[in-house]
């Protein structure tokens, strides 16, 4: 069972867009996929029309009680299921924290041999619970807006990471791109000399990808043949490579 996380400590950079349709993705390749959304807005859940509850509560989640037959949720996408978010879920910080061995991974643990992918959809924070996802996952998916300010956001994770002895992959890619404009060209450019592990395929900004909100699906299933769902088609590939 791989995991992969889209992370970021900055808001608003298209974690969400990017993790529903990943997973959208990868589950059209036939692969089993559950998506996780870790974060207590509830985006991803509102996303594929599921109602924002953990049945049984998060704390029993967490301790690894959940009856996951009744957490877990089926999606409209065939292959793809979701573990929804709650307001509840801003409580996992702490109780993970009061976990010995506080992985997500470990949380799954019964239902591992039922998906091939993991995806978790992360709150932009940097706490216990992104702690337990560095130490889950196979790479952390980091969506880059190519602004001066996204780019300081990836070299403080750069650094917390390499601080804190921490060996977990960072593979960033850009979103929200617009060709059009100089500075977005130049960033595109430099990034990957100095992120050699960088996913190549680029997201362009594009207002399919805001219509998600208004038909709660992912791309695949109203813009399928939009440029935007053909880039994360590509991103798709590109990430499914190198897990190989
Ligand atoms: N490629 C894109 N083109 C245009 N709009 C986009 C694109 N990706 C995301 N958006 C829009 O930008 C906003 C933020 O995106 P999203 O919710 O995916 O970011 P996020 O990183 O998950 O935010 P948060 O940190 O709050 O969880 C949303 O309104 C979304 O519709
Ligand atoms: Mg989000």
């Amino acid at each position: 069972m791989r995991m992969l996380a889209l992370y970021s400590i900055k808001g608003g950079v298209g974690k969400t867009a990017s993790a529903v349709n990943l997973a959208a993705e990868a589950a059209a390749q036939g692969r089993r996929v559950l998506l996780w959304d870790l974060d207590p807005q509830a985006a991803t859940t509102f996303y594929l029309r599921i109602k924002p509850k953990i049945r049984g509560g998060v704390a029993r989640l967490v301790k690894g009680k959940a009856a996951f037959d009744k957490v877990i949720r089926a999606t409209e996408v065939e292959n793809l299921d979701l573990l929804p978010a709650a307001l509840a879920s801003r409580e996992m910080d702490q109780l993970l924290a009061e976990q010995q061995e506080n992985q997500l991974r470990r949380i799954l643990k019964p239902v591992r041999h039922d998906y091939d992918l993991v995806i978790l959809d992360c709150p932009p924070t940097l706490s216990t619970l992104s702690e337990s996802v560095f130490a889950s996952v196979d790479a952390l998916l980091v969506p880059i807006v190519p602004t001066v300010l996204s780019l300081r956001t990836l070299e403080q994770l750069r650094d917390f990471l390499d601080r804190h002895d921490i060996p977990c992959q960072v593979w960033p890619f850009v979103t929200l791109a617009d060709r059009r404009r100089h500075l977005h060209r130049d960033t595109i450019a430099e990034l990957p000399r100095q992120w050699p592990l960088r996913l190549s395929t680029t997201i362009p900004s594009a207002s399919v990808v805001e219509r998600m909100g208004v038909e709660r699906a992912p791309l695949g299933q109203f813009a399928r043949t939009s440029p935007a769902a053909g880039a994360y088609r590509a991103l798709w590939q590109e990430i499914a490579q190198r897990l190989q």
